[in-house]
């Protein structure tokens, strides 16, 4: 007896099941599971099965010939440097983000710099008629870029036309959950078809050697809708993030086969499309609210380029039992951690006060060198004592209280010099790792005690080092420690 083709299928990791249930097994999530029809897709009569001979196909070696570059710059640097160098051929990139992001436009301008180089680049819109595109393109002044243009959905109309003439060099498809094929009969945008379609565009792309971009939407929570599938299908997955409200785009590698996942592109949003932005830390500091207290200058490092950026915090009297604490931008554990640190060892009692935390710029940070800074900004805005303006912070706080040296000091500390800061607050045991004229002055810290006593001093119209903290009068917040 043939086996029941099993139609109900989670939306978020696409497992399948032969009857509804309120939670998927496999990923845990709840309600997504939607009924699809998976006849064709999974199930083949035994008698065809049986029938088909394996088709013998030649092996390769290692040391073959590769006709092209493998690499194709796309003519935008922070494009390259995201991707690892430019599209790597026969090589498939998801690219997600909100609606409203960037991501066409990005696509745009990418597929029309190509096609300027004369390249044979393609851009098969799913959302968008022919006439919007072109519009886009109007306005980005990309109208006479000789790019193949379609608003297409079929996928096997598409690659039957790529596979016509010349190979491409970059085919865009926006996007992927617009798409659908004859061989399963799901809906558009359901995981089977989404998982399906990618499947026949992925095996174009390698068979041809084009290279290979599909956009993905992002759900509510951030994940790339549906084809949670496709990401395990593709060689990069890039997100587009930013704030609606803010100008600044960050293009983050998830995953990538042939490159660096720690890098960054950043973007700025104009009336003229998105405009490359070379050199991120004047772009994060340049509205910074100079002489407030609570914000400290973190020197940061994102793939192998320094960063510096902005970090506020904001500590209030709490009118609760519990407190709040609201972070945008950094990890909310290693605010907690921060916290516990500076309450255990330094004596700033924080657990009456509400906390929050922002990285400006609307930049998301994931180092444990940015603790040092996000201490200096807490207890800064706990003691209305203003940190000095020429100052940059780095260092990992350990859970004694010690401050540990973190990776790349003399290159952070460079990028600080050349933005004009004058003194670098970092870990004492970095020392040995600054090669020559450091070109600021440093101010190490062995513990955070020594931190915050410093900027507790400030507050109180002392601007003298003071390294004991039981020699000074207790400030606002603080609670004397026994011993
Ligand atoms: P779009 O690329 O369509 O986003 P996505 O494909 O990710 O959904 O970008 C749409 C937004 O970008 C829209 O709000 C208008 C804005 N935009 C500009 O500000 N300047 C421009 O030159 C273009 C083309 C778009
Ligand atoms: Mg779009």
């Amino acid at each position: 007896m043939a086996k029941s083709a099993l139609s109900f299928v989670c939306q978020t990791c696409g497992a399948a099941y032969n009857r509804w249930q309120g939670k998927c097994d496999a990923c845990g999530e709840w309600n997504t599971l939607a009924e699809e029809d998976l006849t064709g897709a999974t199930t083949m009569p035994v008698s065809i099965r049986s029938k088909r001979k394996g088709r013998l196909f030649t092996l390769e070696t290692l040391a073959g010939k590769t006709q092209d570059a493998p690499r194709l710059s796309s003519g935008m640097t922070e494009l390259d440097r995201v991707t690892g160098g430019g599209f790597v051929r026969g090589s498939v990139l998801l690219v997600g983000g909100d609606p409203g992001i960037g991501k066409s436009t990005l696509l745009t301008q990418a597929t029309s710099l190509l096609a300027r180089a004369g390249h044979r680049a393609v851009y098969i819109s799913g959302e968008e008629a022919v006439a919007q595109v072109r519009l886009r393109a109007e306005r980005l002044g990309l109208a006479d870029a000789p790019v193949q243009l379609a608003a297409e959905t079929s996928v096997e109309d598409i690659v039957a036309t790529l596979s016509e003439g010349a190979v491409p060099r970059l085919v865009v498809i926006d996007s992927i959950q617009t798409m659908w094929t004859d061989t399963v009969e799901s809906a558009p945008g359901t995981v089977t078809q989404v998982r399906a379609s990618a499947q026949a565009l992925i095996r174009f792309a390698k068979k041809s050697g084009a290279a290979l971009i599909l956009v993905g939407h992002v759900t509510k929570d951030g994940q790339i809708a549906g084809p949670r599938v496709v990401e395990h299908m593709v060689d990069a997955v890039l997100s587009f993030e930013g704030e609606g409200s803010q100008q600044f785009r960050i293009l983050r590698a998830v995953k990538n086969r042939f490159g660096p996942t720690d890098e960054i592109g950043v973007f700025e949003m104009t009336g003229l499309g998105l405009r490359e932005v070379s050199n991120p830390s004047e772009l994060f500091l340049s509205a910074r609210d100079l002489g407030s207290p609570g914000t400290a200058v973190f020197a940061g490092l994102e793939g192998t380029r320094p960063v510096l950026v902005e970090l506020q915090a904001l500590v209030a009297p709490t009118a609760l039992g519990t407190p709040r604490r609201a972070v945008v931008g950094w990890d909310s554990n290693r605010l907690s951690m921060v916290l516990a640190v500076l309450e255990a060892h330094c004596g700033v009692k924080l657990s009456g006060h509400d906390v929050y935390f922002n990285v400006a710029g609307g930049l998301r940070i994931s180092e444990p060198a940015a603790d040092l800074a996000a201490a200096a900004a807490l207890v800064s805005s706990l003691t209305h004592a203003q940190l000095p303006t020429d100052a940059v912070y780095f260092g990992e706080i350990s859970l004694s209280g010690a401050v540990r040296p973190v990776a790349q000091t003399s290159a952070r500390l460079k990028e600080a010099a050349k933005l004009g800061f004058g003194r670098a607050v970092l870990p004492e045991s970095a020392r040995g790792d600054i090669g020559g004229d450091a070109g600021l002055t440093l101010d190490t810290v062995a513990g955070l005690t020594t931190l915050v006593a410093d900027i507790a001093a400030r507050g109180q119209g002392h601007p003298a080092k003071a390294t004991d903290p039981e020699k000074n009068a207790t400030p606002p917040g603080f609670r004397r420690q026994n011993g």
